[in-house]
């Protein structure tokens, strides 16, 4: 059943002019949003993300669990909410996490240094659609991130070949709901409401022009497993989490057969 919300995957490939001017954006837009990025998420997404957390922390838990040591990776980090939520629920994972934003890990590194300083995590600048190694990590997360990358097929492949067989890709993003009345309040919500907030908030003004549109242009649940499963994924399963509004999409890279 092709549902309303679909529209096809578009890659626009690594060095197109699209491409370029996503990632230029993602590195502008951080630079103002960055030291208020985690307060202006508690209030736009009404703590939402935090409770959402708890589902991915439960998928990682049932895979770290048998496992003495986990190397992970956590892909597009940002100011590290992923990464120091794993830090703090799980002790037997050391976590390397790059993101495009010089000024998005400028406030991760503060809180490492802070707060987490002991534990083995390192943070540097990269880019999702460039290759950051092969079977090095058991885990790899990425989170309210993968809607962004302009070539979403590219990074796809890349954490496929960064795993090790047998390991784990959780994405959590926002996304559309798919059906009525849910996806018309959404709508309402994200081209009414947000830019009142923003306003109000002060955060950058086409923000939340582009949570509103990059939302709509994510591809569907059912879509993203279709290409995770096309990069070589298996086992992949997805779960609708705040009424539609964000989603939690894992799959695992098949064991080495002998
Ligand atoms: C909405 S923030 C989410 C940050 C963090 N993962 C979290 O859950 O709070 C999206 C992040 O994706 C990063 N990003 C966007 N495109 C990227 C790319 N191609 N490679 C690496 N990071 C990217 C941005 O710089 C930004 O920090």
């Amino acid at each position: 059943m092709s549902s309303l919300a679909e529209a096809p995957i578009h890659d626009p490939g690594f060095d197109s002019e699209e491409a370029h001017k996503r990632k230029q954006y993602m590195v502008d837009l951080f630079v103002v949003q960055a030291k208020n990025y985690d307060f202006h998420d508690d209030v736009f997404g009404l703590y939402a993300h935090r409770f959402r957390m708890r589902t991915v922390l439960k998928i990682m838990g049932r895979f770290l669990k048998d496992r003495k040591h986990v190397d992970m990776l956590d892909l597009a980090c940002g100011t590290g909410f992923v990464t120091f939520n794993t830090a703090r629920n799980f002790d037997n994972v050391d976590i390397e996490a790059f993101d495009i934003s010089p000024d998005m890990l400028a406030v991760a590194k503060e809180r490492y240094e802070k707060y987490f300083k002991g534990r083995n995590i390192k943070f540097w600048r990269g880019d999702a659609e460039v290759p950051f190694g092969e079977e090095k990590y058991d885990l790899v997360t990425t989170s309210f991130a993968y809607r962004n990358f302009a070539n979403k097929g590219i990074a796809t492949e890349n954490v496929f070949n960064a795993l090790k067989p047998g390991g784990l890709f959780i994405i959590q993003d926002l996304t559309k709901p798919e059906r009525h009345p849910m996806r018309g309040l959404y709508i309402f919500y994200m081209k009414y409401i947000l830019p009142v907030l923003t306003g109000i908030l002060g955060t950058e003004k086409s923000a939340a022009r582009w949570l509103y549109k990059s939302a709509m242009m994510m591809p569907t649940n059912g879509q993203i497993v279709k290409l995770m499963e096309s990069k070589g994924f298996e086992k992949c399963q997805y779960k609708s989490l705040s009424l539609g509004i964000a989603c939690v999409i894992w799959g695992f890279k098949p064991e080495k057969s002998e």
